[in-house]
């Protein structure tokens, strides 16, 4: 069942701090909600589960406008970063938390939780206590809990992140076996972490200062991103603050040879270049400049290599013999691999 926010704002107090989104999940996506701290993303969750009321807008779910309706008649599955269980409970109680409020027939009860704690591969774990259990564990059976009243929209609020790294990715993997096995389920996924976001949604929604910045599947938005804000936060990127010009854009003293599309002659613009499409030596679009610092990833070195006064990054294959500090390097980048974006905070 499809998600659609129409024209959404919540304000606490006067202060806005979802204003007029509009999105759409279609039935079955995964869509994540990326974004920093603060930006309205589980505002937004809230909106749609009914646990805060928009002060305009309407929310609907498969079509239909539940903007009043209360959130038990809302058909939602929740979770959320601290897991919320219940201590007293055990975890097949905690799993059939929400089907014993909805008045469910024992007997179906008790297969559904069956049914959900085996899909999260909890099933050996019935009749112990969350305090029993790992951070990992329990978040299993958070989301058991959430299956079992088999949602048709499931909202999730960092699900991962009390998780340390490694349980991260493996939970991760996890998430998207489900959504394999239960393909009809919506998934909206706040998370501020850019791999969770580029690994499991359809599409990502990119919110700052409670507005939607951009949204669109992670190969567009890492392509193609539409304005500053989304280059940085998917992906890493250099912005240049560059002046377009007849037959490309003016960096500081270089001419560079980019698409430069519609923009006109002499305005201002950011040219975003990712670091790992930036090659170390002489090539189309040279520019020059000093090393400032050298870091060794394993499979990359990022340099930082200061042109007229802007730092930019290049990840290039593990260097043999790497370049000093301070020694004068050429970097280049392909005309196809910069995306002209209008005029930011780059321009300082
Ligand atoms: N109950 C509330 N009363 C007043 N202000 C609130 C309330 N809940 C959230 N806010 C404010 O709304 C804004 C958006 O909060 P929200 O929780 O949606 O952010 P977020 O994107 O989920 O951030 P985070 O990544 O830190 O979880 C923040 O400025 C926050 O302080
Ligand atoms: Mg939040």
């Amino acid at each position: 069942m499809g998600i659609r926010f129409d024209s959404v704002t919540v304000a606490y107090d006067g202060n806005v701090v979802l204003d007029a989104l509009d999105l759409t999940v279609e039935p079955g996506e995964v869509m994540a909600l990326l974004g920093p701290s603060g930006s309205g993303k589980t505002t937004a969750l809230r909106a749609v589960a009914g646990f805060v009321r928009p002060v305009a807008g309407r929310v609907l779910l498969g079509g239909r406008d539940v903007t009043d309706l209360p959130p038990y008649r809302r058909g939602i599955g929740m979770v959320v970063q601290s897991y919320a269980l219940f201590p007293h409970l055990r975890v097949d109680q905690n799993v059939a938390f929400g089907l014993r409020a909805r008045k469910v027939p024992k007997g179906e009860i008790r297969q559904r939780v069956a049914e959900a704690m085996e899909m999260t591969g909890m099933a050996g774990h019935a009749r112990r206590h969350p305090r029993e259990l790992s951070g990992g564990q329990q978040q299993r059976v958070a989301i058991a809990r959430a299956l079992a009243i088999r949602p048709d929209v499931m909202l999730l609020d960092e699900p991962l992140s009390a998780l340390d790294a490694q349980l991260r990715s493996g939970m991760l993997a996890e998430l998207a076996r489900l959504h394999r096995e239960l393909p009809d389920l919506s998934m909206l996924y706040v998370t501020h972490d850019q791999v969770e976001a580029l690994t499991l949604a359809d599409r990502i929604a990119v919110m700052d200062k409670a507005r939607l910045q951009a949204c669109g599947t992670p190969r567009q938005l890492y392509r193609a991103p539409a304005n500053e804000f989304t280059a940085s936060f998917v992906g890493n990127a250099n912005l240049l603050p560059v002046t377009v010009g007849p037959a490309g854009v003016g960096f500081a003293a270089t001419e560079l040879k980019v698409d430069t599309g519609e923009a006109a002659a002499g305005a201002r613009a950011t040219l975003c270049v990712r670091p790992h499409l930036v090659g170390l030596g002489e090539g189309p679009n040279r520019l020059t400049g000093t090393v400032t610092e050298i870091q060794w990833r394993g499979a990359t070195h990022r340099l930082y290599v200061e042109v007229d006064g802007h730092s930019v990054m290049a990840d290039v294959r593990e260097l043999k013999d790497p370049p000093a500090h301070g020694a004068t390097v050429s970097l280049h980048f392909a005309a196809e691999d910069a995306v002209l974006l209008p005029a930011g905070v780059s321009h300082g």
